[in-house]
């Protein structure tokens, strides 16, 4: 058993501001991050455009940004939840410069604001078209100089460890759930550690691996949300997946698919239909700048209109040079495949990209359960509603790691270790050989997803999905029962999980909004 006051699941943006802030305010704690791939590996690392905050008060104004983001939510935001993102987000973005950061600047010294679907105004923050890789980067290295954050690379978190792992637990009159720390498997190794912790922060990430096409990192399979349903956390607004616009298109897809940047759009680039049309006019008065639900579904509404497989983004009338400055990742994977942006459209398909709503938190960042702290985009805050305004994730995480952060120095107070946690039990499991069933299981998933789980759904879509998925469920839980236990197989299950959440709260929910369009409600 390993004894830790702080165990943080992810190295994303928000597992890492959050270690560093509880690490930093003692040295007599101790912090384990434990993470599943490389550390830097995670969503974090792709994020291209940037984090939205009000920069300059001549220009902008809280109350614009608020009101974008409410706009973009659908009337599902929390408003209480935007005001404070918003009106607490330049305090944070100025930490994240303090721990290395670096952001573009304009020819006069300021920063260089870019704009993106949804937003009345010019205020992100971008390093080129690789802000993310930039995070990373530098919180890493602060990570580094940290002595009392202890960072476990290929580290897999199974399970939170909660009641229904004690022997006397009566799970029937349980009415309180705790977490004492998580089971994880080092993959290095292949045994499984038995972590417990006064306080346990799960910023796991992303669930985009639950679809064939996705802007994510293979890492992104919705483990926390999977853990958290296991463990009995609320979870709510997992039916809003945010669906990006602008994917590359290729053949054969890459996975994850690249990205191309919304601030290109905000550069000015445009859509045009294989046969050269802007189309976006017919869809929203703001055109290629509309917020990314409305982008998305016109370009699903062309596609499937036409048969292509994809439409274009035209950037050829932009100034290069500036472009080029801007986005220069962008352009080199463009020049890799023989596009060159001057003179040829670039392909491009929607994707899916985020999800909105995940472990339900309050805004200090607790879960239902007790001693269990959740942040970044496993999370539903409250902020997003149903559709994130671009942007507005590397900010969430920001603000709410400060708020769990503030929240959880006092919990930690009345917390002593549980020393009652049974080690990870291996009784009758035998070595897995059908890897065939895994596999397959996972696209299997994806492709279930794609076809009836994606940007336009039907009931009977819906009802055909989860049919399907409570076949791959039964046979993937016959398999885990008897197996030892692998990430594969642990990622498999979290997946099928997400999926069929997304699936019954798509089922539940009787009205479309921002992200969410069932065509029998039309
Ligand atoms: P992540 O950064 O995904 O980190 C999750 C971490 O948890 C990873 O280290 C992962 O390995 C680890 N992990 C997961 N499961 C386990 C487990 N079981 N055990 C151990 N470790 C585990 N948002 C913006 O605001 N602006 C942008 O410009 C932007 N661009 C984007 C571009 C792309 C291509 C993508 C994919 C996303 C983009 N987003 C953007 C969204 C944003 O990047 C993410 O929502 C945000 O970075 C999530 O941060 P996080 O810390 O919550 O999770
Ligand atoms: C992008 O750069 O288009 C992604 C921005 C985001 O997801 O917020």
């Amino acid at each position: 058993m390993i004894k830790t006051d702080y165990l943080v699941i992810g190295s994303g943006i928000a597992g890492l501001t959050y270690a560093l802030r509880v690490a930093h305010q003692s040295k007599d704690v101790n912090v384990i991050i434990v993470t599943k791939a490389d550390k830097s590996e995670s969503n974090t690392k792709y994020a291209q455009g940037g984090i939205a905050t009000v920069h300059d008060l001549d220009i902008d104004s809280f109350e614009q940004h608020i009101q974008d983001t409410l706009i973009a939510g659908d009337g599902l935001c929390n408003e209480e939840v935007v005001r404070m993102v918003v009106e607490e987000g330049p305090a944070r973005l100025q930490e994240l410069i303090d721990w290395g950061v670096q952001f573009d600047e304009n020819n006069i010294g300021d920063f260089d604001l870019g704009k993106e679907g949804g937003h009345s105004q010019n205020r992100i923050l971008h390093h080129k078209d690789i802000t993310g890789y930039e995070i990373e980067r530098a919180l890493l290295v602060m990570i580094s100089k940290t002595p009392n954050i202890q960072i476990l690379e290929k580290h897999y978190a199974i399970d939170f460890i909660t009641e229904h792992h004690l022997k006397e637990t009566n799970e029937e009159t349980l009415s309180d759930i705790t977490c004492f720390g998580a089971y994880v498997l080092d993959k290095n190794s292949n045994e499984v550690k038995t972590i417990v912790s006064k306080i346990t922060m799960v910023a796991s990430g992303g669930s985009g691996q639950a679809y064939t096409t996705t802007t994510n990192p293979l890492i992104a399979t919705g483990d926390g949300i999977g853990m958290a349903y296991r463990a009995k956390a609320q979870i709510e607004d997992v039916e809003f997946v945010q669906f990006h616009p602008t994917a590359l298109y290729q053949v054969p897809q890459e996975s994850p698919a690249f990205l191309i940047s919304e601030a290109v759009r905000g550069f000015g680039a445009r859509l045009r239909t294989a046969k050269g049309e802007f189309f976006m006019k017919k869809y929203d008065s703001r055109e290629e700048l509309a917020s990314r639900d409305i982008v998305a579904r016109a370009i699903d509404t062309e596609l499937k209109a036409s048969g292509d497989n994809y439409v274009f983004l035209d950037c050829t009338h932009l100034n290069y040079k500036k472009f080029k400055k801007h986005f220069p990742n962008i352009l080199e994977k463009c020049k890799s495949l023989g596009i060159d942006v001057r003179k040829k459209w670039i392909p491009v398909v929607t994707a899916a990209h985020y999800i909105c709503g995940g472990i339900k938190v309050d805004m200090d960042g607790r879960t239902s359960i007790k001693n269990l702290y959740a942040c970044g985009e496993c999370t539903s805050t409250g902020l997003h509603g149903a559709n994130r305004l671009a942007s507005n994730s590397l900010l969430e995480a920001l603000v709410y790691s400060q708020r769990c952060f503030v929240n959880s120095l006092h919990t930690i107070k009345n917390v002593s270790f549980n020393e009652e946690v049974p080690e990870w039990d291996t009784t009758n499991t035998s070595q897995n050989k059908e890897n065939i069933l895994i596999t397959h299981g996972r696209s299997s998933v994806q492709k279930i997803m794609s076809d009836y789980v994606g940007i336009v759904r039907s009931n009977r879509r819906l009802k055909s999905a989860e049919k399907r998925l409570s076949v791959i469920y039964e046979e993937t839980e016959e398999l885990y029962k008897e197996s030892i236990i692998s990430v594969e197989l642990c990622e498999l299950r979290n997946l099928i999980t997400t999926a069929y959440l997304i699936c019954k709260f798509s089922m539940n929910r009787k009205e479309n909004k921002g992200g969410f369009f069932n065509k029998d409600f039309s």
